[in-house]
């Protein structure tokens, strides 16, 4: 058995250098990933998700980021002070990403065939005839109808849902340990986004990959992930089980993004939004950061950054009068 974390995100700090200074974008993000695991990271836009997604495959610019502190281990090996060179060969090998923006992530002017072949070629010295046969296979695994046809088309030929199941392909290509998946059904509408997520899991349990799915909407998470972070300005705000999270979330953000959720039981569509909105990291605000728009803050949260504090089975919340209460009752 197994019990060593795939994936060990620890302290993680990175800021980025922008015209009036250097603002932290994510500060001391850590969470531990097992084998075959699905987590999901969860927050209004803003909140460090996607810089969270990009440090673990340092794909920030060099010149413009730092990271001043925290380690980044896959396989107990550190991916942020990695060589180069090894970096690539874990890079799309062993760690796989789809972007968040679909479009902007396929290239227009190459045939599905040439993107997953540039893939396979890259990673697994695959060519010609070879990668053609390996990406038709791919595309019958993300469930594409009339595969050997449509490994010819062009990127501009195919409806979101399409584009969106290829990048899963090119994902998937090398059999990756582990997926990280930024926002992969936000520009879709239900029914696909339904899809989408159902073959993502189908092939998370074909393949036996970890997966990191990371979106702005709690529901998403509920249908996929078994454990999730709640992120807010740039920190972890709540870790917890996805069903212990909707039974009873511990951080009153929490508690306004489950209020978000579409309920099936609903009789409106109305969905009550947090008032206010994420602060400017840039302009870092003192004490807790959801204080201003915490209907529960008191005086001391607005004066003391509360620590991440355990709170049973395998929680952790930065609240300290929302833990002490739960930890009460
Ligand atoms: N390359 C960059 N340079 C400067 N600031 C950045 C850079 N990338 C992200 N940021 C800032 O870092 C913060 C976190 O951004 P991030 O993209 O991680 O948010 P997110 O949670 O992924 O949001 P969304 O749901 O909109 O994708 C934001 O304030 C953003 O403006
Ligand atoms: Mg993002």
């Amino acid at each position: 058995m197994s019990t060593a974390p795939l994936l060990s995100v620890q302290d993680l700090t990175v800021r980025f250098r922008a015209e009036s200074g250097w603002m932290t974008a994510i500060e001391e993000v850590g969470f531990d990933l097992m084998p075959g695991e699905n987590l999901g990271i969860v927050g209004e836009s803003g909140s460090g998700k996607s810089v969270t997604a990009l440090s673990i495959l340092r794909l920030h610019a060099r010149a413009t980021t730092a990271i001043p502190k925290g380690r980044i281990l896959y396989e107990g090996r550190d991916l942020l002070t990695m060589p180069e060179r090894e970096l690539r060969a874990v890079r799309g090998g062993e760690i796989a990403m789809i972007f968040q923006d679909p479009m902007s992530s396929l290239n227009p002017v190459l045939t599905i065939a040439d993107q997953i072949a540039e893939t396979l070629r890259l990673h697994q010295g695959l060519d010609g005839a070879a990668a053609r046969r390996r990406a038709i296979e791919l595309l019958d695994l993300v469930r594409i109808a009339d595969a050997p046809r449509r490994v010819d088309e062009y990127p501009h030929r195919l409806s979101g849902g399409m584009r969106q199941r290829v990048m899963i392909a090119i994902a998937i290509a090398c059999r990756p340990k582990l997926l990280i998946a930024d926002e992969p059904t936000t520009a879709l509408d239900v029914t696909i986004q339904a899809q989408i997520l159902e073959l993502l899991r189908d092939l998370q349990a074909e393949l036996g990959m970890s997966v990191i799915l990371i979106s702005h909407d709690l529901g998403v998470i509920a249908e996929f992930a078994q454990r999730v972070l709640v992120m807010y300005a740039g920190r972890i705000v709540e870790q917890a089980g996805v069903r212990q999270l909707f039974r009873a979330p511990l951080h009153p953000y929490s508690d306004g993004l489950l209020a978000a959720v579409p309920r099936v039981d609903a009789d409106t569509n109305r969905l009550p939004a947090i008032p206010g909105s994420i602060p400017d990291p840039a302009d870092p605000i003192p004490g807790c950061r959801f204080s201003p728009r915490c209907i529960e803050a008191v005086e001391r949260c607005r004066i003391e950054a509360p620590a991440l504090l355990a709170a049973g089975e395998g929680r952790l919340a930065r609240c300290p009068p929302r833990v002490a209460r739960g930890a009460a009752s």
